[in-house]
């Protein structure tokens, strides 16, 4: 399906926030859609961003260096058109759990995307962030979380509220057994940070992750 482009924000050399229309495309808060440009056959995966009422798709891209289509989509402009695929996954939140759980959120990088959308969805979430982040610039739109819910983690400069890697931070919270547990981004923080949930005794049925690379 296509969707024209309404809206692109620059949130740093690198990150880009594309708004698409929705047109009839009804999704899941957590869950990812497949993007391309029309008549290219390469498509790539993206959590969405947005909420799921909101009348527009929204995603967060890194672009990556030498990358195939994280580059393209760069260069798009407001007006053009994409090809939009899905929605995909199965990282979701339980519409039992959202009233009455507590939650952990672990993010590197864009792997933020899935937790904007949980809590632009559900606006009584009882939830921590993590953000684990090379510089305090990737702390992307971190505005739209309160202060007291959300923690960066920069590993490359102290501007953070916490300096060093998100799983250091990790090891000085003491989560409740009950927490549910969920994790997104680069693949070596999901199994060092499923280590230390592990140590702090969170069951591994209440661990749930989605891996971006
Ligand atoms: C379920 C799922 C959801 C995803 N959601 C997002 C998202 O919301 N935002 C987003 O930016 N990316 C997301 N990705 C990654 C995305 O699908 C692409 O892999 C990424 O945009 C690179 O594509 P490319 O064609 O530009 O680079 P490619 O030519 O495919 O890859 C180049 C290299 O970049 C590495 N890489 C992939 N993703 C990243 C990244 N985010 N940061 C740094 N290096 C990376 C790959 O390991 C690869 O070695 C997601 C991936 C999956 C599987
Ligand atoms: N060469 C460079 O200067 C440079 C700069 C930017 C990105 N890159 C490359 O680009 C890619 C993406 O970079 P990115 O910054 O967007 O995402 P990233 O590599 O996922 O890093 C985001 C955050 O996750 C942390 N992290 C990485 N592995 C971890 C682990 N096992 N446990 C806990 N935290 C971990 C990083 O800490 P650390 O900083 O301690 O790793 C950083 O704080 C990577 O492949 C990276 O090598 C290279």
């Amino acid at each position: 399906m296509l969707h024209k482009i309404i809206n692109i924000r620059n949130l740093s050399d690198s990150a880009y926030i594309i708004r698409m229309e929705k047109n009839n495309f009804d999704f899941l808060a957590g869950q990812y859609l497949s993007l391309g440009i029309p008549d290219d056959a390469n498509m790539r995966e993206y959590s969405i961003y947005s909420g799921d009422a909101d009348p527009y798709l929204e995603v967060l891209i890194k672009e990556v260096q030498e990358g195939d289509v994280s580059v393209l989509l760069k260069k798009t402009r407001v007006g053009q058109a994409l090809n939009v695929e899905g929605p995909y996954g199965f990282f979701t939140l339980r519409d039992k759990d959202i009233q009455n759980r507590e939650f952990l959120f672990l993010a590197t990088g864009t792997g933020i995307s899935p937790f904007h959308s949980f809590i632009k969805s559900n606006s009584q979430l009882n939830y921590r962030l993590i953000h684990g982040i090379r510089y305090v610039e990737e702390a992307y739109e971190k505005e739209a979380y309160s202060d007291l819910r959300y923690t960066s983690a920069t590993s490359k400069d102290s501007q953070g509220d916490f300096h060093g890697r998100l799983t250091n931070y990790l090891k000085t919270l003491n989560p409740n057994s009950d927490t549910l547990c969920y994790l997104c981004g680069n693949v070596d923080m999901i199994h060092d940070a499923y280590d230390v949930l592990q140590e702090k005794g969170i069951p591994v049925d209440q661990i749930h992750s989605e891996v971006y690379f």
